[in-house]
């Protein structure tokens, strides 16, 4: 086959976004946008303010705060290697644990390509640079050093020859896989679960708790878990969320968070809006709950699937997230938290439901609510809304006092919740609340070249005065204009002729109705004011 016949048959490549991402697209964006400005008016109107946050951050911050046992650390988060040294990891490995597995000749090429790899990787900077980090390179290349001139002393055939190892060689060459086993090679990093981890590390870095207290933050923007994707989950997905942290864990503080997500809501008609209730307890009285309903989840093992028995070790209050039919009896007569809590949370927990109720939150409680992160105490919450399936969690919220101080900060107090975006938009355009106006406010039609220089004057002076404006690039005869426009959706065709031009009489059709009437210029923008100031 030609040069020329082989490339006409080879297809480009169709690329699709990966699994579980997704673009955005108006007019949709445009309701994306409505939600996210209502997000900025009302949480502002409750003394916040937004903080943009890095999309990835160390992995281990994540493990520390969210919880290395929890699915969403330990099986959807996406790593990678932050200074792509990854090649030096596999080199490492290539120098077995026992020498002997390998001739001296052999064993001395696996370190040396090691460690001219290390130097590759300081030069490039792809090495933390830390004095204990180079003070184990460097103590790794004497030692080989030493080893390699003994290496040299040995005849062709010894050198070749896996037998030929003197025990001080082995020694040597064990010490030295200790010494590279030592060396800090990468430093990993993940796309963002969540960001109240990220928010909590930003507290402590910028010394927030020199603030007055408590600090208000919200933010917005994309989050990465590796779930299945099904309707309403995504591997790419948005949340709008906010935190308090510092001060006091008054119960008004909690009862105002879950009063700010709620009025957010309320402006935005969500329907179906459902808020579910708990308290978790601290690590006063979790601990003796949590081991009591493991006794009595043993007890009944037999009659629950695998999963709960599975979490009946690793996380028994997960046991009662569970959906499945057959165990729902089962769950039904297992201890209630709120039985269990002792004096002081017990005090909070009604004290965060008398708070709602003078602020007129409507809730439900739900002793069945326990969340899939680690740091969550006392008040936990989560409200669902209509027109979701399966994947109704629109909000998910909780106390979590202790988790600056579990990353390295003060003690410090801390309420915060996250809004799957995603799914508000869902149920907004599910049950018809969702719609937001798009389309032109006015097409220009226009002939002849002196119509053009008009129009692109009146484009100028319309958009100026905030109106959004079609100007076709070239000239159309107005029918073909007309059904453009129609097409597009404008409100009005203003249409710019020789007659108009010269008359200084501009002709403005209303699509809707076909009426048509003749302004100035000036009483064209007056009129128009006047009409969107009457329509909105
Ligand atoms: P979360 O419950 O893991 O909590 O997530 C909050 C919300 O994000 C969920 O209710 C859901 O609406 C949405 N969401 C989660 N995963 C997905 C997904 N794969 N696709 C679409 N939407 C999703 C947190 O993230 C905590 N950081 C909330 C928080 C803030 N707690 C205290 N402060």
């Amino acid at each position: 086959m030609s040069e020329g016949a082989a490339k006409k048959e080879e297809k480009p490549r169709k690329f699709q976004a990966v699994r579980g991402t997704r673009d955005l697209l108006p007019p949709e964006t445009a309701l994306w946008n409505r939600v996210e400005q209502t997000a900025h008016e009302i949480f502002s109107t409750f003394g916040f303010g937004e903080i943009r946050l890095p999309v990835f951050e160390p992995t281990e911050l994540f493990a520390r705060a969210v919880g290395g046992e929890t699915d969403i650390v330990n099986k959807e988060m996406y790593a990678f290697d932050l200074h792509g040294s990854f090649f030096l990891e596999y080199r490492r490995q290539e120098i077995p644990r026992y020498p002997e597995e390998l001739t001296p000749a052999e064993y001395e090429q696996a370190i040396r390509e090691f460690l001219e790899g290390i130097d590759f990787a300081l030069q490039s900077e792809r090495l933390e640079k830390t004095g204990e980090n180079l003070a184990v390179i460097e103590e790794t290349r004497q030692a080989f050093q030493a080893l390699q001139k003994s290496i040299q002393s040995l005849d062709l055939q010894q050198k070749n020859d896996g037998s030929s190892w003197s025990v001080e060689q082995l020694n040597s060459a064990e010490k030295i896989k200790d010494l590279a086993e030592k060396i800090k090679l990468g430093s990993y990093a993940a796309l963002r679960p969540e960001a109240t981890a990220s928010v909590c590390r930003a507290y402590i870095e910028h010394g927030m708790q020199q603030l007055p207290q408590p600090v208000k933050l919200y933010y917005m923007g994309p989050m990465f878990r590796r779930e299945r994707p099904q309707k309403g989950r995504y591997r790419q997905f948005y949340q709008i969320g906010a935190e308090v942290l510092g001060g006091s864990d008054a119960p008004a503080i909690d009862a105002e968070v879950i009063e700010m997500v709620m009025t957010f809501f309320d402006r935005l008609e969500l329907q179906g809006v459902q808020l579910d209730m708990n308290s978790i307890g601290d690590r006063n009285c979790r601990p003796k709950y949590v081991e009591l309903l493991r006794a009595e989840l043993l007890k009944v093992k037999d009659k629950l699937g695998a999963d709960s028995q599975r979490r009946i070790e690793t996380n028994p209050l997960r046991v009662l997230d569970s959906k499945l039919e057959s165990e729902q009896g089962i769950i039904a007569t297992l201890p209630r938290i709120a039985d269990h809590l002792c004096e002081e949370c017990a005090a909070h927990y009604a004290a965060v439901k008398h708070q709602l109720e003078m602020r007129g939150v409507i809730y439900r409680e739900n002793w069945r609510l326990v969340r899939g992160l680690d740091y969550y105490m006392r008040t936990t919450f989560e409200i669902t809304a209509q027109g979701l399936g399966s994947q109704n969690a629109v909000c998910g919220g909780g106390r979590y006092d202790g988790l600056v101080e579990l990353l390295g900060g003060p003690p410090t107090k801390g309420i915060g919740f996250a809004i799957g975006e995603d799914r508000l938009i869902l149920s907004l355009l599910e049950s018809g609340k969702g719609a937001v106006t798009t389309g032109r406010d006015v097409y220009i039609a226009w002939m002849g070249e002196r119509a053009h220089a008009t129009a692109i004057r009146a484009a100028k002076d319309l958009r100026k005065a905030g109106f959004s404006v079609e100007l076709p690039p070239v000239e159309q005869k107005f029918g073909k204009a007309l059904g453009q426009a129609d097409k597009l959706g404008a409100k009005y065709a203003l249409i710019l002729g020789d007659n108009e031009v010269s008359e200084g009489l501009w002709t403005l059709k209303t699509l809707a109705d076909g009426s048509q009437a003749k302004f100035t210029e000036p009483d064209l923008l007056e009129h128009l004011r006047r009409q969107k100031a009457l329509s909105s």
